[in-house]
């Protein structure tokens, strides 16, 4: 028994091996609209049963690089067996057999079966970093081998479930399709103003559970060149996303900074230009300093108490240190950016920059090559400024992901 499933795991380990020497296909929004208003469900199947193994295979051989400590944490433990079993069950589609209407309905199941799997991705891995931290003292190297490793991670799932989500929205008779003008999941006329107020109201609600009161939404400019309410091919529940994080964080701000005097509003300004879509939400919460610029898209950097594990069925309006470093792979996910400008003593103007053009909006994604590895392996990084002070506006954690 063992010496089958030690012949199991190698001829595993050599799939993962064949499919990490391909680079992930990166698609724009142009194209998976495309696809979506004209490829056929056999024509994705054939796509995705080779594109979904090999974006797995790439991120798999990253987690292995991962410090041996951190790999032995049960939590890191589990998301890699999930990762395992998910790549197992996507090779077995490999053998051509024709794509019959049994292959393909069996396929959807199955991705929607590794959709839910992976649901608690983000969570189990954080958890399976705060296991380290509780249980080992955390080195310079390892800290930064961690940061950079999360953003890959993370991205790489981003690209992962949105390959998955267009194919079962688009192929799958079991799920509601309740946005008719929606191709999978995205809007080709995204309202940004729509979701800016559902973001809103909902930020809202819990800041007035925690706090018992909530600044007010105030509107600047919200229109494009000719008038009309400005629309862009998005995905809307990214944005959702991103914006849900900022206005948390930016009422956290507005309410711990003026206490019990009136709230100042917090300003949204959305814009269209050539190039870019910019969101701008800017707040008189404080602002951050700029010693503190480059930490706050720092995985588990948080000024909030924890949320207490007792509180896990309620939603918390901040704690985890999560939501902006995971808000700007959103943005970033399709070559957009987020980014912070504060002034201390005074707010913080958040952007988000989405690409106007879908042909633009390219996904970006990590690859699997030798100069990841080398970022894990290199423990030497000599640094080539003098940096006395503590408060340096470089941090050395710019100094080493430079080099
Ligand atoms: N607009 C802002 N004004 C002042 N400080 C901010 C602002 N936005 C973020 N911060 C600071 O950055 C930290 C990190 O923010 P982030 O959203 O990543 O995590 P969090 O809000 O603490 O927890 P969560 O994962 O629940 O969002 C916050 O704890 C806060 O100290
Ligand atoms: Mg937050």
């Amino acid at each position: 028994m063992r010496i089958i499933s030690y012949r199991l795991a190698k001829s595993l380990e050599k799939m993962v091996d064949y499919y990490s020497q391909f680079n992930p296909s990166s698609l724009s929004i142009k194209q998976f609209i495309d696809f979506g208003l004209k490829a056929s469900e056999q024509k994705s199947y054939q796509f995705l049963k080779k594109e979904l193994p090999v974006r797995l295979a790439n991120i798999m051989k990253e987690i292995h690089l991962l410090p041996d400590n951190l790999l032995k944490m049960p939590s890191v433990n589990l998301v890699n067996n999930w990762y395992t079993q998910s790549f197992n069950e996507m090779i077995e589609f490999e053998v051509d057999d024709g794509c019959t209407e049994e292959t393909l309905t069996k396929f959807c199941e199955i991705l929607v079966k590794i959709r839910n799997r992976h649901s608690d991705v983000v969570q189990t891995m954080a958890q399976g970093v705060m296991e380290l931290k509780d249980s080992h003292e955390i080195d310079l190297h390892t800290e930064n081998s961690i940061q950079y490793f999360l953003d890959r991670f993370y991205m790489s799932r981003i690209g992962i479930r949105m390959l998955i989500n267009q194919h079962t929205l688009l192929f799958s008779d079991h799920i509601n399709r309740n946005h008719h003008q929606h191709i999978g999941c995205i809007d080709p006329y995204c309202d940004v103003i729509s979701v800016v107020k559902d973001a809103y109201e909902n930020a809202r609600f819990l800041c007035d559970q925690y706090y018992l009161t909530s600044p007010e939404l105030q509107i600047c400019k919200s229109i494009d060149g000719d008038n009309e309410p400005i629309k862009i091919i998005y995905v809307p529940s990214h944005l959702y996303h991103m914006l849900f994080e900022l206005f948390k964080n930016s009422m956290r701000a507005i309410v711990e900074h003026h206490k019990t005097d009136e709230l100042p509003p917090l300003l949204v300004t959305i814009v269209k230009g050539k190039e870019d879509v910019c969101v701008k939400v800017s707040d008189q919460g404080g602002g951050i300093p700029r010693s503190l610029s480059e930490r706050m898209f720092h995985y588990m950097y948080s000024t909030a108490p924890q949320p207490s594990k007792s509180d896990a069925h309620t939603v918390p309006l901040a704690g985890y240190g999560y939501g902006l470093p995971i808000s700007r792979l959103y943005a970033r996910y399709l070559h957009g950016d987020l980014v912070l400008l504060s002034c201390d003593g005074f707010g913080t103007d958040a952007i988000i920059y989405l690409k106007a053009l879908s042909t633009e909006a390219n996904e970006l994604l990590p690859i699997y090559n030798k100069m990841s590895t080398k970022f894990y392996k290199t423990t030497d990084h000599t640094v080539d400024w003098r940096n006395t002070c503590h408060h340096s506006p470089i941090s050395q954690t710019q100094f080493t992901q430079t080099q």
